[in-house]
């Protein structure tokens, strides 16, 4: 079988990230069958139309990547109770030009993080509610709320939570079916 290439938006832009934290996790206990590759949307223009007249290179090489990719994979942190604007504008600038939306049937998941307990449910959601409009079929389970993110790394930033690494690797493993199901093998 050939291995399904995932790309990786995180939707946090600082080096220390937790959410980059994470999606390093996810890389490492991920199945074999999936490829992950984290995408660089840090340096996007904001989505503005009338840039579409002469497209900005970096939106070109974003469509393609995520046309190319099998899956896609949303990192999220939570901003005031949605998701962050760096990610927000990456799936805009996918969705267009009108038509052309290649996020189109990928099939997808997301994984909130952040220091709250709370875990980033609103944000989790604000990228649920974007992809029924984008037409990418969300896994519903297991839903991802990582909470108290600060807690779970060592100063080298290994992960130090044995239960949150059972968690990753469920989840990726109910993600790699998630993908299979939808993909052609
Ligand atoms: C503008 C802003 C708004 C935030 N709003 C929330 C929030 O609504 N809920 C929450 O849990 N954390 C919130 N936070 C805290 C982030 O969860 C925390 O900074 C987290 O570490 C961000 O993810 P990162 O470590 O990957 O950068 C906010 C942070 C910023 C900068």
């Amino acid at each position: 079988m050939k291995q399904k290439k995932i790309a990786v938006l995180v939707g946090s832009l600082r080096k220390a990230s937790l959410n980059l934290k994470v999606a390093k996790q996810l890389m490492r206990l991920a199945p074999e069958n999936l490829e992950l590759e984290i995408v660089n949307i840090g340096d996007l223009p904001l989505y503005n139309e009338d840039l579409e007249a002469n497209t900005p290179t970096s939106w070109v090489d974003f469509r393609n990547t995520i046309r190319e990719a099998d899956g896609v994979l949303f990192v999220t942190p939570e901003y005031n109770r949605t998701t962050s604007p760096a990610i927000k504008n990456a799936i805009d600038v996918a969705s267009r030009p009108w038509g052309k939306n290649v996020w189109n049937e990928k099939p997808g998941a997301v994984i909130s993080v952040s220091m709250s307990a709370l875990g980033g449910f609103g944000a989790n959601h604000s990228i649920r509610q974007s992809a029924a409009c984008l037409n990418v079929p969300m896994m519903q389970q297991p839903e991802a709320y990582i909470g108290n993110a600060h807690t779970l790394f060592d100063e080298n930033d290994n992960l130090t939570s044995a239960e949150t690494e059972s968690f990753l690797k469920n989840f990726m493993v109910a993600y790699e079916k998630w993908v299979n199901r939808l993909t052609v093998a």
